[in-house]
């Protein structure tokens, strides 16, 4: 019989009495385990040999097992400096001369009553002269357990101290079979087979006369796991995939930012509740922006102070710049929205116009299965001459249909900067429920008169995680997004649509 080259070491190192480990063999050999693994799999399917796995319980010292095992277990050091150290010593100068503090004392007390050392009574230590360290168990497994030998002691108490761990190791073990001997009987030779075509066997065109291996593609294999992109990152580059599809440009802009472009040109008055400092995360150092557009600052105090329009329509509240200069994490991504149709970030833009954003907003909820306290909003805005709720409808049908999210619901609601304003609600695929999924409206002349804006302009903040929850069924914000999120999970979720 002929056989690829490393197959027939495989099958000779085989026994048809001992499970011999695939490391061991590839030890032997002089060859990496995974190519051993690999021979004995095809081995295997030739029944020559069998392949199976064994379990072992490994034991191995933690790094405080490893600490007692250089300088003795604490109770043993106590034992030994108090001995030494003359009649009943105090403990303090004990401790002290034994080099034991912190955790090591109460350690180190517990131990010396557990195992009889003696009793400590008014401070003062007395040893019992009969004990014997020397012959402790615990030290003794502890020892062996260090020079690489089994411990045939009280092994479980070692545990439970946390001085030594179990952990299960699985190896593959290869056997021979009786065929295995018969082939090894009638002798089997080895082929010079390739395992990889290079660029000399190409050009010398030796190719042509070499006879390549055969791969078994269904042999197990270890899981490689490389890196990959979060499932909420590869929800967002499809937002943005879409979003530019559907003819929007993307908005760049600051996560801090003054409560200016936050709220104030949002025509959120300044006592307004959600403004308090309970929602938002202010910023120390520096906590301020030195400079405002002063033009603009002016626009937005008279139309806080006195409305806007002939009839001076508004809520005619107090406004201090001082506050309006506040730096804080922006609690929603509009402030990118304000800088924009405010001419601050890009210069004057005409109608029509389509712009987006999927960044983090940042507020001071309560965490639940819902809400989490950074989170991505789906920003958008479109201006144009004339625009109406439908449009708006539209839009968000058309975004969402792309996501295989068909039965949208709108919820009158009531914003500042907003008029009308819909909530926007989908339905969970797993429990049926409505979940609030974006806000949204046509914003008022009072926010947009002083910013210059002269078009129509609406405008929404949608969740990109609900988006995700709604995509996937996932029933809690905190099984895809945060430090709880299970690993198998990141490693295996596909973002389908
Ligand atoms: N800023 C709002 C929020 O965070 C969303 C929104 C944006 C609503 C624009 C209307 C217009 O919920």
């Amino acid at each position: 019989m002929e056989l690829p080259e490393l197959q027939v070491a495989v099958l000779e190192a085989a026994d048809t009495q001992a499970h011999r480990p695939v490391p061991e063999i590839a030890d032997e050999t002089g060859h990496e385990p995974e190519a051993v693994a690999g021979a004995a799999f095809a081995l295997e399917a030739e029944g020559l040999v069998t392949v199976t796995e064994q379990t072992s319980e490994q034991l191995g010292l933690t790094d405080e097992g490893r600490r007692y095992a250089e300088s003795g277990l604490p109770e043993t050091r106590l034992y030994r400096t108090a001995r030494d150290t003359g009649e009943d010593p105090l403990l303090g100068e004990v401790l002290d001369a034994a080099g034991l503090d912190g955790e090591a004392v109460d350690i180190a007390l517990a131990n010396f009553a557990r195992k009889g050392y003696g009793d400590i009574d008014s401070g003062r230590v007395h040893v019992d002269p009969d004990a014997t360290p020397g012959d402790d168990p615990e030290a003794a497994a502890l020892d062996a357990l260090a020079a690489d030998a089994d411990p045939d002691g009280p092994v479980d108490r070692l545990v439970e101290r946390g001085l030594v761990e179990r952990s299960t190791e699985t190896t593959r073990v290869v056997r021979l079979t009786d065929d295995g001997v018969t082939a090894l009987m009638e002798g089997v030779e080895a082929t010079e087979r390739v395992g990889q075509v290079t660029p000399e066997l190409l050009t010398s065109g030796e190719w042509r006369e070499v006879e390549f291996a055969e791969y078994n593609v269904a042999a197990e294999a270890d899981d490689v796991r490389a890196g990959r992109k979060h499932p909420l990152r590869r929800m967002a580059d499809r937002v943005k995939d879409v979003l530019v599809g559907m003819g929007f440009q993307e908005m760049q802009g600051p996560a801090v930012d003054a409560d200016f472009w936050i709220n104030d040109c949002l025509f959120m008055p300044q006592d307004h509740p959600a403004r308090t400092h309970w929602d938002r995360f202010a910023l120390a150092a520096p906590a301020e922006i030195d400079d405002l557009p002063a033009d603009l600052v002016d626009r937005v105090e008279t139309a806080h102070r006195e409305g806007v329009g002939p009839d001076g329509e508004g809520y005619h509240s107090p406004w201090d710049e001082e506050f309006a200069r506040q730096l804080a994490l922006r609690g929603h991504t509009t402030s990118l929205t304000t800088r924009h149709l405010a001419g601050e970030a890009l210069g004057d833009l005409e109608p029509p116009q389509r712009f987006f954003s999927v960044e983090k907003a940042y507020r001071n909820d309560e965490l639940d299965a819902t809400h989490l306290l950074e989170f991505y909003q789906i920003e958008g805005w479109v201006m144009a001459e004339e625009l109406s709720v439908r449009d708006l409808m539209g839009t968000f049908t058309e975004f969402y249909r792309q996501f295989g999210i068909t039965d949208l619901s709108f919820k009158p609601t009531y914003n500042p900067y907003t008029e009308p304003s819909f909530e926007l609600f989908g339905r969970h695929p797993e429990t049926g429920e409505q979940i609030e999924i974006g806000n949204s409206g046509l914003f008022r002349p009072e926010m947009l008169d002083p910013l210059g804006v002269e078009a129509d302009v609406m405008a929404w903040g949608l969740a990109l995680e609900r988006l995700l929850m709604l995509a996937t069924g996932a029933e809690d914000i905190r099984d895809v997004h945060g430090t709880l999120v299970d690993l198998e999970y990141l490693r295996t979720e596909e973002v389908t649509y």
